[in-house]
C-alpha cells in the first residue's frame, strides 16, 4: 500500500468509456461509449479496479462537468480521469493525426492518408497532455498501460517529465508493412516514441513480425533478439519486450446476456418479421476498413448467380455512426446508402420480400444481442482489421451453435478463427458470393462442428486471458517462455480448411 492506496492499474487510452454529450438546449448528457477498446477494456477495469484516463467526449473547460464524472466513476467502480483539450487540439489530434494519418496508413490505405505537418506537431503536444493527467494521477508501483495509435507517444512524453516508471503499450489496430510504413514522414520519430514502452503488444503476428522489420531496418541503433520478442537499445542497454496478444470479449457475460428473455423476445419479433429465410448479419461502425460496399456488391453478384436465395434470406446491415466530420466517412455513407437502395430497387417483391434491412444507429446491447441470436450466417468482411470483436460477439452468443461465419482474412481474428470461420478474401465478389451460398447450403453437422470449435477458442481465450497473459509478459525474464500464438496465411480456396 502506497499513499493510502494500493499500487493498481493506470490505462490511457483516447476516449474514456462514458462519453459527455451536448444536447440541443446547451445541456450535457453522459452517454456509454462504443467501438471494440472500449467493449474490451471495460470489463477489464471492472474486475480489477485501477484508474482510465482519456478524454470525456467535450472539449474546452471540463470544470462543469465534474460532477457527472464522479456520478459515473462512483457507478463504475474504477476511477475516471479526464484530460481536457480544446476544440483545436480535438481537431488535429484525433481528426487529424490520429485518423486521416494512422488510421488510414496502418490499414494500408496510404492513398486516404492527409499529412498535414501541423498534426504531428499536435498529437505530440496531446500526447503529453495525457501523460501529464497520468503522471498526476499514478503511484509508485503502478503499471501504466497506455492504449492505441492516438497515444504512441506517451511513454517518452513521461520520461521527458521525469517519470521513469515501467510502461507498456498495446496497439488495436494493425501494424503496416516497411513499404507502407515509410511514407510517414515522421517514421523516424513514431518508432523512436514506441520504442520508450517497456512493452509493445500487438494483436497477431504479422503486425509484430511488421514492427520489428521497420525497428531493424529503420532504428540501427537497437537490437533485436529472441525471434524478435526483445529489443536492446544499444546506447542505454535497456530492454524492450514485444508481444502479440489476440484481444478478446468478456465470453461468459455474452452469453448470459444472449439468453435473457429480454432477447428471446426480440428475437421472437424479428422471426415474425422477417419468417421462412436466412438472416445474414453485418454489423460495422461506419469505416472504409470495415469493407461496407464491397460486401454489398457481393451480396447482389449472390442474388444475381443463386436465384435460389431469393426470398429466403435477408440481410441485416447496422451502420454504427463514426467519425462523421472527416470528409471520407460521410462520402462512405452517401455510398452506402446508395448502394443498399438499387439492390432493394433491382431485388424487392412488391408488398413483399425486401433483401437488405438497413440500420443507421447505435445499438442498444439487447438489441444487439438479439441480431447476433437471430442471425443464422455473420458476414464480416473487413479490407483490414486489427482484431474484430463482432466477429466473436456473435459466435459466443449463438447458443445454439447452428449458424455459421463469413470472415474476412484480413480481420486479425482471422488467425484464431481460421479453423471454423468460412474465410474470404473481401475484394473478391464473386469469392464472397459463393461463400454466401455456401453458408446457406451449409448442413447443420458442418454448421455445430464449425461454431463449436470457434466458441471453444473464444471461450478459452477470453478478455481476462487475454490480460493475464499481457500482464505476464510485462514481469516476465523471458518472453519465449510465452507460447507464440497462430499466424494466418492466405488460402488457395475459400473454406477449404478440413475440419
Ligand atoms: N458496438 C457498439 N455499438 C453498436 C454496435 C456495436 O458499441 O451499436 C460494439 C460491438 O459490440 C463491438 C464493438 O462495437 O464490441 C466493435 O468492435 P470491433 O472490434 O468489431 O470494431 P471497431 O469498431 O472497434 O473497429
Ligand atoms: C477502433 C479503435 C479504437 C476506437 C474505436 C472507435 O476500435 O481501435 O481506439 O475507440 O475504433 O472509434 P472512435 O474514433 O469513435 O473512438
Amino acid at each position: 500500500m502506497k499513499n493510502g492506496r494500493h499500487a493498481g492499474l493506470v490505462v490511457a487510452s483516447n476516449r474514456l468509456p462514458v462519453a459527455l454529450i451536448r444536447n440541443p438546449d446547451g445541456s450535457v448528457r453522459i452517454e456509454p461509449g462504443s467501438g471494440g477498446l472500449i467493449t474490451a477494456l471495460l470489463p477489464v477495469l471492472r474486475d480489477r479496479g485501477g484508474t482510465w484516463v482519456g478524454w470525456p467526449g467535450i472539449s474546452g473547460d471540463l470544470s462543469k462537468f465534474g460532477s457527472l464524472l464522479e456520478e459515473a466513476n462512483r457507478k463504475s467502480g474504477y476511477q475516471l480521469k479526464a484530460v481536457p483539450l480544446t476544440e483545436e487540439e480535438w481537431r488535429k489530434f484525433y481528426h487529424g493525426f490520429s485518423n486521416e494519418v494512422v488510421w488510414p496508413l496502418f490499414h494500408d490505405l496510404q492513398s486516404l492518408c492527409y499529412f498535414d505537418p501541423s498534426y504531428w506537431r499536435v498529437y505530440q503536444n496531446v500526447n503529453r497532455h495525457y501523460a501529464e493527467v497520468l503522471a498526476q494521477n499514478r503511484t509508485e508501483g503502478d503499471f501504466i498501460w497506455v492504449h492505441d495509435y492516438h497515444l504512441m507517444s506517451v511513454a517518452m512524453e513521461l520520461r521527458r517529465l521525469g517519470i521513469n516508471a515501467k510502461t507498456a503499450f498495446f496497439l488495436h489496430i494493425p501494424f503496416p508493412p516497411l513499404d507502407i510504413f515509410v511514407k510517414l514522414p515522421w517514421r523516424f520519430q513514431l518508432l523512436r516514441a514506441l520504442v520508450e514502452y517497456d512493452l509493445i503488444g500487438f494483436q497477431t503476428l504479422r503486425d509484430q513480425r511488421n514492427f520489428i522489420q521497420c525497428v531493424r531496418t529503420l532504428l540501427h541503433d537497437v537490437a533485436v533478439h529472441g525471434k524478435g520478442r526483445l529489443l536492446t537499445l544499444r546506447e542505454t542497454g535497456r530492454d524492450v519486450k514485444v508481444g502479440s496478444f489476440p484481444i478478446s470479449i468478456d465470453y461468459n457475460a455474452y452469453v448470459k446476456g444472449a439468453t435473457t428473455k429480454e432477447v428471446a423476445d426480440k428475437v421472437a419479433d424479428l422471426y415474425k418479421q422477417l419468417p421462412n429465410r436466412q438472416l445474414i448479419l453485418g454489423i460495422d461502425r461506419l469505416d472504409y476498413t470495415k469493407g461496407i460496399p464491397q460486401r454489398l456488391e457481393a451480396f447482389r453478384n449472390a442474388l444475381e448467380r443463386y436465384p435460389e436465395l431469393h426470398e429466403r434470406v435477408t440481410l441485416i446491415q447496422v451502420v454504427v455512426p463514426s467519425r462523421e466530420d472527416i470528409p471520407q466517412y460521410y462520402e462512405l455513407k452517401t455510398r452506402i446508402e446508395r448502394l443498399v437502395g438499387e439492390i432493394n430497387g433491382q431485388f424487392t417483391k412488391p408488398g413483399g420480400w425486401v433483401p437488405i434491412h438497413y440500420v443507421f444507429r447505435s445499438l442498444d446491447q439487447s438489441d444487439l444481442l438479439a441480431y447476433y441470436r437471430a442471425a443464422q450466417i455473420a458476414l464480416i468482411t473487413p479490407l483490414k482489421d486489427g482484431m474484430n470483436l463482432v466477429a466473436k460477439e456473435y459466435c459466443a452468443c449463438s447458443i445454439e451453435e447452428d449458424c455459421a461465419l463469413i470472415l474476412s482474412e484480413f480481420a486479425g481474428a482471422a488467425a484464431q478463427l481460421q479453423r471454423g470461420a468460412l474465410l474470404v478474401n473481401p475484394y473478391d465478389i464473386e469469392g464472397v458470393a459463393d461463400a454466401i451460398y455456401r453458408a446457406f447450403s451449409m448442413d447443420i453437422t458442418e454448421r455445430r462442428a464449425r461454431m463449436r470449435r470457434l466458441r471453444r477458442s473464444i471461450r478459452e481465450q477470453d478478455i481476462f486471458w487475454w490480460v493475464d497473459s499481457f500482464l505476464h509478459a510485462a514481469i516476465a525474464k523471458d518472453l519465449n517462455a510465452f507460447p507464440l500464438p497462430e499466424d494466418y496465411i492466405p488460402q488457395s480456396e475459400i473454406g477449404g480448411m478440413s475440419l
